[in-house]
């Protein structure tokens, strides 16, 4: 079927989940951080990720803005920064992460095609809220849709439920878009055609579903519809 909404994740896929940690490493006074940047971006994003998952397995929600303050405790326990003033600064950047340099055009192309745009994330909606206008998308996104519209995280088909009860789209006529393998799997496996955006290169997750394109960045979106 023609594909007629382009659904796309927010942290990592839109938004670039590294640029909090980058930036404050590189503010006056940060040495400490400036040394275990990567590290500790990486850490804070796998905690913030593995506790969503837990969340909802065990059916015991928190919100995405709690459990991204969770998994930053976590990471900066880890590589020994006891900074209560960072972890401010680190949460106030989170809240208004850059978008990936192609994002723009590559939704204005959509767009200018007559498609409809979204974002589905776990994210929670003042935090997406705060992501989509610093990053200046809005005008090109007919619906943010957040996960606490059903209280439980990806991979839970609840949340894929939401594209076709928010946007009235058939599931054939879907392209989801994630960074995230286990995203695009489960997505892929829920029945939505699927772009897994592997910027880091990483090896296909071993999951029922299949993403059915896998791209570096979001360039070549537009080619897919
Ligand atoms: C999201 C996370 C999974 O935006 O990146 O839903």
């Amino acid at each position: 079927m023609t594909i007629t909404h382009c659904v796309f994740d927010a942290y990592g896929t839109l938004f670039d989940v590294s640029a909090a940690a980058r930036r404050a490493a590189g503010e006056p006074g940060q040495d400490a951080l400036a040394a275990v940047w990567q590290p500790l971006a990486a850490d804070w994003r796998a905690k913030q990720l593995e506790y969503s998952w837990l969340r909802a397995i065990t059916g015991d929600h928190a919100d995405f803005w709690s459990v991204t303050g969770h998994g930053l405790d976590w990471a900066m326990e880890r590589h020994g920064l006891d900074d209560p003033e960072l972890r401010e600064r680190l949460l106030a950047l989170y809240w208004e992460l850059a978008a990936y340099p192609e994002v723009p055009k590559m939704l204005a192309t959509l767009k200018a095609r007559g498609l409809s745009c979204a974002i589905l994330s776990n994210g929670s909606p003042d935090m997406l809220e705060g992501a989509v206008d610093s990053a200046g998308l809005a005008l090109w996104l007919d619906a943010v849709i957040s996960v606490e519209e059903v209280g439980i995280f990806k991979p839970a088909a609840a949340v894929y439920d939401l594209v076709g009860a928010r946007l009235g789209a058939e599931t054939s006529g879907v392209l989801f878009v994630s960074s995230n393998g286990w995203d695009a799997a489960c997505a892929a496996a829920y029945g939505f055609t699927t772009a897994w955006v592997n910027r880091a290169g990483l090896p296909v997750d071993r999951l029922s579903g299949r993403p059915d394109h896998v791209l570096t960045d979001l360039t070549a979106i537009p080619e897919l519809v």
